[in-house]
């Protein structure tokens, strides 16, 4: 049956929220509108943002709390799809995604929290499964565009090897921008969440623990700084990576194992050439740009120019036991975390509302979407894959 809304923003008023409802007010104006809706937990705020964002007066407000179940099922019951902001995920997040699966309700999200994604997995697949509902977590810069960037790589291998390429390298050559409040909560919330159960190390240790019941061959670590003879430069370890890499494992494992029961998959950042880049490896290695108190507090984060003038630009190898080579880069506009990922965001909904059907469960991006969700992205969100 279709319902009310094609789409919902839940989280409308927090730092990214507000970003996606922008984009939806600017990029679909009008007669191309999907039919959609703001969400929070308080109409005053979300009357604010609606205002202060350009989001037309006639789009309507929705209000529920993550404390109370039964609002989250209501909201649910009255969209296609539900966009999550409201983190962190593993604090406010667990019964909206009980609401989704139970009603059949197709949900995307910005989490980069693996343990609590495990859980979620755990609970309610099987019940996804039954209802049709479409769970798909991490449509932000943690992970399309790795997951994606992997998926047009092995496509590209395919076509040139008629094979996949079983050792893929990912290495972030430039990215530009800042962080968040809510992304700096998320990683608190992950560590204080270790320092409660220590057990929880192996889990988002382990490259595999979104892939339930299946493992692989060893994987890199990604967390000493090495000479990398493959793009002839110092790499360092990637803050998205732990994140990431399990998510490039679920696709591949949700797939059918497209890129090989042998794959191995590490991602790492370009720190430099020669003397100068080994040393700028060995302080990417050491610097943490959330260990600071002094952080972005929720609702805050970069500001407009910073967004605007922020970019990506990834590289992906692809090398054959035979010693061939393949190449893929993934590049954005604005800057990763915000600018960029609002769009990806809302292209992912507007993706399942338009153009994915599929069955339910628990997916990746790149899983479920794939190759349309890479279409709308170079179309809408300023984005490129380039195989080659
Ligand atoms: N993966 C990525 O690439 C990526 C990028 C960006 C963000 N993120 C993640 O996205 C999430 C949001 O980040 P952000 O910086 O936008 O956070 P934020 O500015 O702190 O916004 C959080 C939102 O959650 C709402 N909220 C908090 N508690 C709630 C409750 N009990 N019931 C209902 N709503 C509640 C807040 O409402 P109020 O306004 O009423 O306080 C606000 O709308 C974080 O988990 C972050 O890690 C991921």
């Amino acid at each position: 049956m279709p319902r009310e809304f094609d789409l919902i923003v839940y989280g409308a008023t927090g730092f990214t929220g507000r970003l996606v409802a922008e984009y939806f007010a600017l990029t679909y104006p009008g007669d191309v509108a999907p039919k959609w809706a703001m969400a929070g937990r308080s109409l005053s705020k979300l009357e604010e943002v609606r205002a202060e964002m350009g989001v037309p007066a006639s789009i309507p407000l929705i209000t529920a709390n993550s404390d109370d179940p039964a609002s989250l099922r209501a909201m649910c019951e009255r969209a296609t799809v539900v966009i999550s902001t409201v983190g962190p995920y593993q604090l406010y997040g667990s019964d909206l995604v009980a609401a989704c699966a139970a009603t059949g309700t197709a949900y995307v999200d910005l989490c980069g929290e693996p343990a609590w994604m495990r859980e979620m997995i755990d609970a309610h697949e099987a019940e996804a499964k039954a209802t049709g509902a479409r769970i798909v977590f991490s449509c932000g810069f943690d992970s399309i565009p790795f997951d994606l960037g992997v998926l047009t790589l092995q496509e590209a291998a395919k076509a040139r090897f008629g094979a996949p390429a079983p050792r893929v390298k990912c290495r972030v050559r430039t990215m530009k921008g800042g962080f968040s409040g809510g992304t700096a909560a998320s990683l608190k919330a992950t560590l204080a969440a270790l320092a409660r159960k220590p057990s929880l190390a192996a889990l988002l240790t382990n490259p595999f623990a979104l892939t339930p019941g299946h493992s692989g061959p060893h994987q890199p670590s990604g967390l000493i700084p090495e000479y990398d003879p493959t793009i002839a430069a110092w790499v360092a370890p990637f803050v998205m990576a732990p994140i990431n890499t399990k998510n490039v494992h679920r696709t591949n494992f949700l797939l059918g194992q497209p890129y090989g029961a042998d794959f191995v998959y590490d991602e790492m950042v370009v720190a430099g050439l020669g003397d100068i880049g080994k040393a700028a490896a060995d302080a990417l290695a050491k610097f943490n740009p959330l260990s600071a108190d002094k952080g972005p507090k929720p609702g805050e984060g970069p500001s407009r120019e910073e967004r605007d003038s922020g970019y990506y630009d990834i590289l992906f190898v692809g090398l054959t036991e035979d010693g061939a080579r393949i190449d893929t880069v993934v590049t954005g506009d604005r800057d990763p975390g915000y600018g960029s990922t609002s769009k990806m965001l809302a292209e992912s909904a507007l993706c399942l509302v338009e153009n994915v059907q599929g069955y339910g469960g628990v997916w990746t991006p790149g899983a479920l979407m794939g190759a349309k969700l890479r279409e709308r992205l170079v179309a809408k969100a300023g984005m490129t894959f380039v195989a080659g």
